[in-house]
């Protein structure tokens, strides 16, 4: 009893960082296990983190700073606000571990006992994952300014496998300096045409926010997104996505420049696993770039967004998406009930730390629940982030000086069956309402209605869709599908010839052309296409076919034995 009452007396009347025999932190204790988990998977050579953090001397060296950004919440960088949701891979530090930290570094950094100090966590050097399935490189190198504005670029990475696999995991390796890559996207081109964008064969195209055009039959699921310190995420079974023979994969990187000119040339890891995918989430976007114009000086715009769910689907992870004048990020449901359930919350955005969050526990949101997305903008001089000094009006727009107001969402639709379309099909009707001309909301429910055998519906969304963006071959040739549908033929060749005015290598758009020409009767163009197609596939069993019943027709014509 009598020594506990010394004790209490010494701790309050002695300053602290002198009495003996009272213990402060140390780096042994207290400190090594923080540092090594929410610190050195980027304080450590070859990240991005400016200087290492995994040993005590580097620990040491750095207290005050240490001490500094762990108070105001600067690092580790993470930007959801605690308490709201739950996510997988937390790096925020606890208000006892940031406690811990200051008075650490406040009492001089002691180091502890040295024998006690645990091992720095062993980082395997190269792929995180282990050796991957396949590797795809980018074709050449990208030469990276010494100085200027980040730069957006898309390698276009060609994918010559033979049969389809199911991939589990992506890891990307930026090929590059530390920290040149910021953070990347892998994109998935079914339709192959990516590589037409590029500057030159195998040298990539520019662009920070990349569209690629998918079947609404087909739309993505998965988020495959890189950043610098993360270890890759890993699809549970049954979640995995196919890659076919063909499919063009497009890594689109975001390049931080060093001061020096420097080569990039990333690789992508892929993973396999032989357990084919059984259960199909959608990513849905929310968005609302039209309502971005943002004037000079305002500091609390709102753009907001509202998406009504059509069934009950559990959300499985989520990735906001703003550029440098977003401040504020919210997006939540509002169930059934009237209750409100946080999807996220970002108090203080910075595109810099930008991250798709996987839920710890999915976040159910049932039919009738509308999702909210809130994002605030602070264009004015007091936003240290803004591109603009003195601010400017900005508008929606895809280089770092716009905005964007972006909320994509992976969610899994409940019960047995495969329930993508339904959960598709409202959100294109969504985007309509927003914005009625939209090329893509118009293309795919083009696409819907083609499915559902409403093809005059699917002309007038094509059509629609066509006008809004007369460049795109895809575009043209489901309108000719569509028109020769309504027995429109020759409304349908000219859009397959447009088509491949656009494209000359699209084989699709050919081959519906010959199908035209035959039902118009000019047997010889018919030939020369269906010719063109089975030279670029020999192994098209539909073309060759279609050759044969030509031929024979020819022949007939001519006089000759059918
Ligand atoms: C996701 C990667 C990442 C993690 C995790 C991370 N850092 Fe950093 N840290 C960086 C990068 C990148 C920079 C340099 C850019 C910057 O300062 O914004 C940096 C900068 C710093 C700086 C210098 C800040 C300044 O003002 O110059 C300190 C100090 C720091 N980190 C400490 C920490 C501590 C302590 C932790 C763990 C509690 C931590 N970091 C976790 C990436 C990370």
């Amino acid at each position: 009893m009598r020594r506990l009452a010394v004790g209490v007396w010494l701790v309050v009347t002695i300053p602290a960082s002198a009495a003996p025999g009272v213990s402060h932190p140390n780096f042994a204790h207290d400190i090594a296990p923080i540092v090594y988990r929410a610190c050195a998977p980027c304080h450590r050579p070859g990240e991005t983190g400016p200087f290492p953090l995994l040993t005590y001397a580097d620990a040491a060296k750095h207290a005050a700073q240490i001490a500094a950004v762990t108070r105001s919440r600067y690092m580790p960088p993470w930007l959801p606000e605690a308490g709201t949701v739950k996510f997988e891979g937390e790096r925020r530090l606890t208000g006892e571990e940031i406690r811990i930290i200051s008075e650490w570094a406040a009492a001089g950094a002691p180091e502890g006992p040295p024998g006690e100090i645990p091992a720095p966590p062993h980082f395997p050097a190269g792929w995180q994952l282990g050796m991957p399935d396949m590797v795809l490189e980018a074709p050449q190198a990208f030469q990276v300014p010494a100085a200027g504005p980040d730069v957006y670029w898309n390698f276009v990475l060609p994918n010559h496998r033979t049969t389809s696999v199911y991939v589990r995991a992506v890891e990307i390796r930026p090929g590059g300096g530390a920290g040149l890559v910021h953070h990347a996207n892998l994109l998935v081109d079914r339709l192959a045409a990516s590589h037409e964008r590029e500057v030159a064969p195998g040298e990539g195209f520019p662009g920070m926010d990349l569209e690629i055009m998918r079947s609404p039959f087909d739309p993505p699921g998965n988020f495959l997104f890189w950043k610098p310190g993360s270890v890759p995420h890993q699809e549970p079974d049954g979640f995995a996505w196919r890659l076919d023979p063909g499919d063009e994969l497009v890594l689109n990187i975001h390049l931080r420049l060093s001061g020096k000119p420097e080569y990039v040339r990333p690789a992508v890891g892929l993973y396999f696993t032989d357990k084919p995918q059984t259960r199909f989430p959608l990513l849905i976007q929310m968005e609302n770039d039209q309502a971005l114009d943002i004037p000079a000086g305002a500091s609390d715009f709102v753009v907001k967004d509202d998406f009504r769910m059509p069934l009950d689907a559990d959300a499985l992870a989520i990735y906001p998406h703003a550029h440098y004048l977003g401040k504020l990020l919210e997006a939540y449901a509002t169930l059934p009930d009237g209750s409100r359930r946080w999807l996220i919350r970002i108090p203080d955005w910075n595109p810099d730390w930008q991250a798709v969050y996987y839920y710890r526990e999915p976040v159910f949101l049932p039919k009738g629940a509308v999702i909210s997305m809130r994002y605030h903008y602070d264009n004015s001089a007091a936003n240290v982030r803004n591109p603009h000094q003195p601010p400017q009006r900005v508008q929606g727009g895809d280089q770092a000086t716009d905005e964007m107001a972006h909320l994509w969402l992976e969610l899994l639709p409940r019960g047995p069956q495969d329930r993508r379309r339904e959960l598709q099909e409202a959100v294109i009707r969504h985007t309509l309402e927003k914005n009625p001309k939209d090329f893509a909301a118009n293309l795919n429910l083009g696409a819907v209605m083609l499915s559902r055998l409403n093809a005059s519906g699917a002309v007038s969304a094509l059509e629609t869709a066509v006008t809004a963006d007369p460049g795109r071959a895809e575009a043209h040739n489901m309108l000719g599908v569509a028109l020769q549908q309504v027995g429109r033929n020759s409304g349908a060749a000219t859009e397959f010839e447009i088509a491949l005015k656009l494209r000359p290598e699209y084989l699709a758009a050919r081959f519906n052309l010959a199908n035209s020409q035959i039902k118009a009767g000019k047997l010889q163009e018919a030939i020369a296409n269906l010719r063109q197609v089975i030279a670029a596939k020999p192994d098209d069993p539909l073309a060759r076919q279609r050759l044969q019943a030509a031929l024979a027709a020819q022949k007939q014509r001519a006089g000759g034995q059918p």
